[in-house]
């Protein structure tokens, strides 16, 4: 298969580059250690992560150093072709508002950028130091500009400008393209109706995780939904974390507030309000109504005004499948388990490779996980990009997909 077209961040995932992880590692988990180090740390990351306003902070703040910079980068220009000083204290004036406001800039993407991983966290240390570069440079571009020296202090403004351009490209990359800080909940969409979804008296009430069936990760047809019995109430939400998808059915729960797994965000579930970040965006809530022995889950209006879901792979690539009672065949292919289960079919597709390859985004040897994220592995393992050394066969692909069809039997 051919390579990936290439991006801007592509070449430092190179050997070359390989030495931003040996900075990298250190520094996170000194960063990540003052986060937790108690009450003063938690607040300030959830601030940083932007989690009391459920919007992010980082790519706000990022205006005030560019906006600076950039207009300091025309006031310098001004002022190498002006006869007098008109621009002098202007330029000067904007450089330091700059550095001024790059202090909380930083304290923001190292809070956002402490929950990456893999090139994500290269990328971003690649991003971080071109910034510092271009903010040291600044600093020594304003002391030469004090000490009378304005031609040396705008060649290093210019040079600085060039350096946060560049790091600036590589924010836009890291949102853009490698998708940090990105609600992971927009796709696919749940379906826009009442879905029934599980018995009532499956949902037993009571402290969850101590009576048995509680809480439950159902589906609702396109995406996993967690439901909760608390104080006679069901409550139901999206059981993907919208920081970057963490399986929230295996979470901490305390009262109505489930801890992802993953990286610790905190929830609300009667409205999806994130308590505690990395996760900054509400989980997606679903309205819940019980009728004849029966809950019945349906996106609440927020998720309804969302972009349509796209169409499942087998629809847009016409791949032909046939559902018969229960039974899934591809043309001219073996037919398939009638009831493919996780522990008998599903389970040994996956490698142990695969299984610590993929450790990142989900665990395959584990059914909640597999479950939670079954769509986003066949999406992989049918286009061909999972395992990255060999792709499956089709009869494997089809045999997956009728798992999943199947409502994922255990
Ligand atoms: C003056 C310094 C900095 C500037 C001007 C800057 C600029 C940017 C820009 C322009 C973006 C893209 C925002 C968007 O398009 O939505 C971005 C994203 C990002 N930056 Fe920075 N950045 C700076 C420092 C840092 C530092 C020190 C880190 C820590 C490693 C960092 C981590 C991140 C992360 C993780 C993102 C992804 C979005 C997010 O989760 O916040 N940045 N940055
Ligand atoms: S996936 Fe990161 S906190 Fe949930």
């Amino acid at each position: 298969m051919a390579q990936q077209a290439p991006t801007l961040s592509s070449p430092i995932a190179g050997a070359r580059f390989a030495w931003l992880d040996r900075v990298a590692v250190p520094l996170q988990q000194g960063v990540y250690a003052v986060f937790r180090a108690g009450e003063v740390g938690r607040v300030a990351k959830n601030w940083l992560n932007g989690v009391p306003l459920r919007h992010r902070v980082h790519p706000a703040l990022v205006a005030i150093p560019i906006g600076a910079w950039t207009t300091a980068a025309v006031l310098d220009v001004l002022d190498g072709v002006s006869s007098d000083d008109t621009y002098q204290a202007a330029a000067d004036a904007a450089i330091l508002l700059g550095i001024v406001g790059a202090v909380p800039t930083v304290a923001a993407g190292l809070a956002d950028w402490v929950d990456t991983y893999d090139h994500q966290r290269r990328v971003g240390m690649a991003h971080a130091l071109v910034n510092s570069t271009a903010l040291a440079l600044y600093g020594a571009s304003l002391a030469l500009r004090a000490g009378g020296n304005r031609t040396a202090g705008r060649a290093l403004g210019g040079l600085a400008f060039g350096a946060v351009s560049l790091g600036g490209a590589l924010g836009g990359e890291l949102v853009y393209t490698l998708g940090i800080g990105v609600t992971f909940l927009l796709y696919p969409k749940p379906r826009d109706a009442y879905v029934d979804v599980l018995a009532s008296d499956a949902l037993v009430e009571g402290t969850p995780r101590v009576v048995e069936g509680t809480p439950r990760v159902v589906e609702d047809g396109r995406v996993p939904v967690l439901l909760l019995r608390h104080e006679g109430q069901v409550y139901a939400v999206e059981a993907w974390c919208p920081h970057v998808g963490g399986p929230l059915g295996d979470g901490a729960f305390e009262g109505l507030t489930v801890e992802c797994p993953w990286h610790q965000s905190c929830f609300h579930l009667d409205d999806g309000r994130p308590l505690n970040g990395p996760a900054s965006a509400p989980l997606r809530t679903f309205a819940v109504q019980e009728r004849d022995g029966r809950i019945l889950v349906r996106p609440s209006d927020e998720g309804k005004t969302w972009p349509p879901a796209p169409a499942p792979p087998r629809e847009r690539h016409g791949r032909s499948t046939t559902t018969v009672e229960g039974e899934t065949t591809m043309k001219g292919e073996t037919t398939l388990p009638t009831t493919p289960t996780f522990s008998q079919d599903i389970r040994p597709l996956f490698r142990d490779k695969d299984v610590s390859s993929m450790l990142q985004a989900f665990d395959l040897s584990n059914y909640d996980s597999v479950k939670a994220h079954a769509e986003a592995i066949y999406g992989r393992v049918a286009d061909g990009t999972m395992p990255c050394d060999v792709a499956w066969p089709p009869e494997r692909v089809a045999l997956l997909r009728a798992w999943i069809d199947q409502g994922c039997p255990r």
